[in-house]
């Protein structure tokens, strides 16, 4: 039985009065009996999170990290530095890193081992394109962008794979339950594959427009093991609304 997993992730969103008053909420109300909760601030709000959500069962983590240890590397930020402050998790691949910043597969398997060795809990992202939906690639994409990040890994320890399809995120469109359901069977049937991951055990989160209105449905799937949330983890109500549907 795989837990359920939530976790918010905030982008590029917030100030320190809006992360206090979003986490004194969530902290607030989160049930006893709450599935695995996260959210993700920005770098310059992690330390106020993690101070905010300390003795409760929110974990925080990173949005991205350097592939690199550490070194003349001005603006990167270490899987290291992150454990160091208290993170517990850190989301690696996500589709705006891999457009805006031209993030490759092969930086993306650097930084999840650096992330790995650092001894965080890693969300890898991957997912299709509309255009690559609809010209029947999707499945054939997001296997390539798995052997990318995992191949040759060392440690695959406890990973957590997010599918996000591009054309889902932020637009309102989310895939519907059954879309969602066949590529996390698919994934986890690419994840057998892979030497150091036990499929059956790995969870496998739904990204894309997940809303307190179409939570329940997706996790009522039985490969969808949570959710990576955009837009709404920035509403308290919201976001709990959807770590309350996963613990149904
Ligand atoms: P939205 O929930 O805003 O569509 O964002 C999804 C996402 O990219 C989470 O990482």
């Amino acid at each position: 039985m795989r837990q359920k997993l939530v976790v918010g992730n905030w982008k590029m969103h917030g100030s320190r009065a809006s992360v206090a008053d979003l986490l004194d909420k969530i902290v607030a109300a989160m049930p006893a009996a709450a599935p695995g909760v996260a959210v993700c601030p920005s770098y310059v709000h992690l330390s106020q999170a993690i101070q905010l959500c300390a003795g409760s069962a929110v974990a925080v983590g990173g949005q991205d990290c350097s592939h690199m240890q550490s070194g003349a590397y001005t603006g990167e930020v270490s899987a290291q530095m992150l454990a160091d402050l208290g993170c517990r998790w850190v989301i690696i691949g996500h589709s705006e890193r891999r457009q805006y910043h031209s993030e490759s597969d092969s930086l993306v398997a650097a930084k999840l081992g650096a992330a790995m060795a650092a001894g965080l809990q890693v969300i890898v992202c991957v997912g299709e394109t509309r255009e690559q939906r609809e010209s029947g690639e999707a499945e054939a994409v997001v296997a390539s962008q798995l052997r990318g990040a995992l191949d040759g890994q060392a440690n695959l320890a406890g990973l957590v794979v997010a599918y996000e399809p591009v054309w889902a995120i932020g637009t309102g469109l989310t895939a519907s339950p059954d879309q969602a359901q066949a590529m996390h069977a698919f994934i986890r049937g690419c994840l057998a594959g892979v030497a150091g991951i036990d499929a059956d055990a790995t969870r496998v989160l739904y990204g894309g427009s997940v809303k307190a209105g179409n939570a329940a449905e997706l996790f009522a799937r039985q490969d969808i093991d949570g959710a990576l949330v955009g837009g709404a983890a920035l509403d308290a109500g919201d976001f709990l609304a959807i770590v309350g549907a996963a613990q149904a």
